[in-house]
């Protein structure tokens, strides 16, 4: 199934996978979506083949399935604006870092891994047919706290997915936001060496 269509893909500057020029990040999820279990765990297991360091693998997800006191709790912990439409979504999942080895030494790259994790999976999710969208905008303590990680690990990010839904549901605001032009960096700004 292809990714789920955009009024235009993105303005490329040089051809790419039809999914990467796809992919965006919705707020419109459609609440009646049950998630199908199987692009779920599509999604889980390309994240899981991400590289990392030393193939550390220092990535771990809590997944919560709308419907579940989880969900809402997660939900709940979401800062301004994720409010007012991240429940509708079908999954919550929390992108979590092993920031810690269990020697006590940190792993340097976990972060970095992990958002390659995630990555990985949200590009698995939109081939599928599903949108994704990150958050940052959650109470990290009240989120540990949830979730019950202990000091080793911290949750970095949490990652709406299921079906896309209708734009009108959205505040007024939102819904502006969706249909607003998604722009870049221009790629001779980006490389900022290249002899
Ligand atoms: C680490 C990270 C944190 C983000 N946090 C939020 C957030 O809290 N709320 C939100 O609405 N979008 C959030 N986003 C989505 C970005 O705003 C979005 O990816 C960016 O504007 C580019 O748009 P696109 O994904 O449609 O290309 C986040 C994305 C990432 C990768």
């Amino acid at each position: 199934m292809s990714a789920p269509a955009l009024a235009t893909t993105s303005p490329v500057e040089h051809p790419v996978l039809d999914v990467l020029a796809r992919r965006w990040s919705p707020r419109a999820f459609d609440d009646t979506a049950v998630i199908d279990e199987q692009k779920l765990s599509n999604a889980l297991e390309a994240a899981r083949w991400a590289p990392s360091a030393a193939n550390s693998q220092p990535w771990r997800f809590v997944v919560a399935r709308r419907g579940s006191a989880l969900h809402d709790q997660i939900h709940a912990s979401l800062l301004g604006a994720n409010q007012l439409w991240a429940d509708r979504a079908a999954v919550l999942i929390v992108a979590v870092a092993e920031t810690t080895k269990e020697d006590g030494n940190p792993y340097t790259h976990a972060v970095y891994d992990l958002g390659q994790a995630v990555a990985h999976l949200s590009v698995q999710a939109h081939h599928d047919g599903l949108v994704v969208h990150q958050m940052s905008g959650f109470d990290p303590e009240t989120m540990t706290s949830i979730v019950g990680l202990d000091e080793r690990f911290t949750p970095m990010t949490v990652v709406a997915l299921g079906e896309l839904g209708d734009a009108s549901t959205l505040p007024e605001v939102l819904q502006a936001r969706e249909i607003a032009p998604r722009s870049r960096r221009p790629i001779n700004e980006t490389v900022i060496v290249n002899h």
